[in-house]
């Protein structure tokens, strides 16, 4: 059985295609659409959903949240409490899919073999492998991982009956991440055009904004410092989402807090959070503005604008939007669901079986983040070359010739790069590589070096001899962010050796 997973900051699906040929979300064991990804860490089990995210407000020091916003992040660790064991972000996530593919094999009395998972659109190399590698530690193959607004449009493109050739923009809030995708569906063929997004911009932001406002408020009224009690910290999260999401209906709502023997109360009305949020939507809509112009379309050329992620029940969201586009963001789809719902569509597209017959669409996606080396001759400052643009169409491949600086040069020292910028300092190195060289080859001689980007949007690097005409082959990038393969065994026999429920 194939199935579609959205792994999500706060909350995570799964989805399949029904003998009706549609896809169709899978309750879990609580009888719930959607399980918050959310772990606590008890007796030697990991319970996951709900029960963990009632519990985080009086065991916080017990609970895991925001795991995804940690993706590709070696050093974040979480102490394993009664152990000396740590976990990192991908054993949680682990976990979080160990208890939702338990719960869908049970509900559908299937065993699940093979999996698409998504991911942010702007997710960089080292979150995908990440995702990957805790997909592969429960066990299930990962057929592919799509982008989630590349996943909602498949779901759009799913639900339409006759597909007229229309562009549409994906506007996907969260919980912890923003995209946006421009992308054009045609017949059997949804492809995105342009991506963008922020890794760090979701809701939880905007909870924060409410959460720092309050308790800045607390200080000054009281003297006080909230931040040395973890349980009224941690209350004030609750309430400070409680009232986010009552603002969506309310002009305003109040929120207290109490600590050290003292209560406030703070009326947040609508306008209040609307400024406070200001910010955060300016970075939105600066986003969409680039991406449009990075499609080569305006927005007069958009016919849809798809609200995806819990975040875009926010009203200020669709107001911003319209004032920008001037199209009414569409509400036609469920913004929890939309992105599990097109993962089970990719899934039944892959190896279609006979049940699957009616899903032959083609999905070209592109990638997020350009792709290139650090080079320098050793006198000038270091440059990031870029040999692989953003926006390609993956998979995809580039190559750009370099010259070796030294006579009998015997290694190159390949620092691979993710970013846009020239200058090392703001760009991401995924990752080195020592490539040795042959012999005798003299200063100037010339080197080809290949970037790839996989179906996953994974970066593959190879090179080759130029002045020999000799293929060095693809080498093994030392990512900086990602577990050896002896830390990944370790970590999965701790993770494999837990209940999870
Ligand atoms: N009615 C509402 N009004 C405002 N915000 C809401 C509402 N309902 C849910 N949210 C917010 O939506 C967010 C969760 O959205 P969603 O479940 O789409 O995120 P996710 O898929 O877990 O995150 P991501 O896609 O970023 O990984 C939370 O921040 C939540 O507070
Ligand atoms: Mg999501």
């Amino acid at each position: 059985m194939k199935v579609g997973i959205d792994l999500g900051t706060t909350n995570s699906a799964v989805s399949y295609i029904n003998e009706h040929g549609s896809p169709e979300i899978v309750k879990n064991s609580d009888g719930e659409r959607t399980t918050p990804s959310v772990i606590l860490i008890e007796d030697q089990k990991a319970i996951i959903g709900m029960t963990a995210k009632e519990a985080a407000a009086f065991q916080s020091e017990d609970t895991i949240q925001f795991v995804k916003r940690q993706m590709g992040n070696n050093s974040f660790e979480f102490p394993l409490p009664g152990t000396d064991q740590l976990i990192g972000a991908v054993e949680a996530s682990a976990f979080i899919l160990k208890r939702i593919v338990q719960d869908a094999e049970q509900e559908l009395g299937e065993t699940i073999t093979d999996v698409v998972i998504t991911v942010p659109a702007y997710f960089d190399d080292a979150k995908r492998n990440a995702t990957k590698e805790a997909a592969e530690m429960i066990g299930v193959n990962v057929l592919k991982i799509i982008n989630e607004p590349t996943a909602a449009a498949l779901a759009y493109y799913n639900l339409e009956e006759k597909t007229t050739d229309q562009n549409v923009a994906i506007y996907d809030l969260g919980g912890g991440t923003f995209d946006i995708s421009i992308v054009n569906i045609q017949d059997n063929e949804v492809k995105v055009l342009a991506t963008d997004g922020d890794a760090n911009l979701g809701g939880f932001d905007f909870d924060n904004a409410i959460f720092n406002y309050v308790a800045d408020a607390f200080e000054e009224e009281t003297g006080l410092d909230l931040y040395d009690d973890d349980m009224a910290m941690q209350d004030l999260r609750d309430s400070t989402e409680k009232c986010k999401k009552s603002l969506t209906k309310r002009d305003k709502s109040l929120v207290a807090v109490s600590s050290q023997g003292q209560t406030i109360r703070k009326e947040i009305t609508k306008t209040l959070f609307n400024d406070l949020i200001e910010s955060y939507l300016a970075r939105t809509s600066q986003i969409m503005e680039e991406t449009i112009g990075e499609s080569n379309l305006t927005w007069n050329d958009i016919t849809k604008v798809l609200l995806v992620g819990g975040s875009t029940r926010t009203p200020a969201i669709s107001d911003m939007i319209e004032r920008l586009t001037g199209i009414e963001p569409s509400k036609d789809l469920n913004p929890d669901e939309v992105v599990a719902l097109g993962a089970a569509v990719q899934a039944s597209s892959i190896e279609p079986s006979d049940q699957d017959s009616r899903h032959h669409i083609v999905v070209r996606d592109v990638n997020s983040h350009s792709l290139g080396i650090i080079t320098g001759d050793g006198q000038n400052p270091d440059e990031n070359s870029i040999i692989l643009e953003r926006n390609t169409e993956i998979p995809c491949e580039r190559s750009k010739s370099f010259v070796t600086v030294q006579d009998n040069q015997e290694s190159v020292m390949v620092q691979v790069t993710e970013g846009e910028d020239e200058d090392p300092d703001y760009v991401t190195i995924i990752g080195t590589s020592e490539v040795a060289l042959p012999d005798n080859l003299p200063m100037g001689s010339p080197l080809e070096i290949n970037i790839a980007y996989d179906k996953n949007g994974i970066v593959h690097v190879g090179a080759k001899d130029l002045s020999n005409q000799v293929d060095l082959g693809e080498f093994v990038i030392e990512r900086q962010s990602n577990l050896t393969q002896e830390e990944y065994e370790e970590r999965q026999e701790t993770m494999l050796a837990m209940e999870v429920e």
